[in-house]
């Protein structure tokens, strides 16, 4: 089978579970319910439930296993995306190639829409048909990811740094912990069901630590060469907040050089895994080839 067809497969697996994981738009209350599935259903890559997935598989996971993994990494990751847009922080109007959702309906949904996203996610983990003691570590996994020490954590030092220029060090941190972390979890989360050993998962912690920065690498990169129809977001904002970002810090070419650097660590991580982790491998040239 393909990549593009086993991908494919994933998402449409992933995009019925979190349909299923959602509350139902028409019961009360209807507004939070219907922002919540507003904010999780909309579209997008979904490349965080496809590391869950790709991790999984190159250990033969059940993709069973991987269900609630993969839904609760994209639910904690449309939370994100929720409070990102406020006007409190980066005040976008526009997501996924659509109103935001304080936009579509009114900031105090967005808020409790978010928060709520991010409870069923832990709750999704809680549930699931897994062994307690990998039920525990995912939940671990993905709160650690999730907290002051990963994606908050992240998200304050991107609001510290606006308007002012930090070192090469402080944005690869930043970068690491606001779009890094959750990338790490889902990679962590997929291998941890596929019973990886020690040696596995620090292998591909190093792989996911790359992926991380080069994600938002290239959407900082996308921020000032794409359109915002390419998009489905607004372009040029990061310069028009003056965001602390890569390409303001080191030029585009800077910024390009370091995602080719990004580009052959993850290669080098995946190596010896040979063609198990083909599928790892392709979402890796996606992140950093992706024109969206
Ligand atoms: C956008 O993430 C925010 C970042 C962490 C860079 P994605 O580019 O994965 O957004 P969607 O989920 O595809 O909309
Ligand atoms: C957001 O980074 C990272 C998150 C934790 C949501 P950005 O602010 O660059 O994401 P976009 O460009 O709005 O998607
Ligand atoms: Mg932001
Ligand atoms: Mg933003
Ligand atoms: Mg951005």
């Amino acid at each position: 089978m393909s990549t593009e067809a086993l991908f494919a497969g994933w998402i449409a697996r992933t995009e019925q579970h979190l349909h299923a994981a959602l509350p139902d738009p028409d019961a009360a209350p209807q507004r939070l319910h219907q922002a919540m599935r507003y904010a999780a259903l909309g579209g997008g890559k979904r490349m965080r439930p496809l590391l869950v997935r790709a991790a999984g598989h190159l250990f033969a996971a059940d993709p069973a296993l991987l269900d609630a993994p993969a839904s609760a990494v994209e639910l904690v990751h449309a939370y994100s995306l929720v409070h990102d847009d406020l006007p409190a922080m980066d005040d976008d109007a526009l997501r996924r190639g659509r109103p935001t959702t304080h936009i579509a309906f009114d900031e105090a949904t967005a808020i409790l829409a978010g928060d709520a996203l991010q409870t069923r996610a832990f709750e999704l983990l809680a549930d699931a048909p897994l062994p307690p003691a990998l039920a525990v570590a995912c939940l671990r996994t993905l709160a650690t990811a999730s907290g002051a020490a990963g994606m908050c954590g992240g998200q304050a030092l991107d609001i510290d740094a606006t308007g002012r220029r930090q070192p090469l060090s402080g944005l690869e941190r930043m970068h690491a912990l606001k779009t890094g972390a959750l990338i790490r979890a889902a990679v962590r989360m997929g291998a941890l069901c596929g019973g990886a050993g020690d040696a596995e998962l620090a292998r591909l912690d190093g792989f996911a630590d790359a992926l991380g920065v080069a994600f938002q690498v290239r959407d900082d990169i996308l921020d000032v060469e794409a359109s915002s129809e390419q998009l489905g977001k607004t372009a040029g904002k990061d310069a028009a907040q003056d965001k602390s970002t890569f390409p303001a810090l080191l030029g585009m070419d800077g910024a390009k050089a370091r995602l080719e650097a990004l580009a052959a660590d993850m290669r080098d991580a995946l190596a010896p895994f040979g063609a198990r982790a083909d599928a790892l491998s392709a979402l890796a040239e996606l992140a950093i080839r992706r024109s969206h």
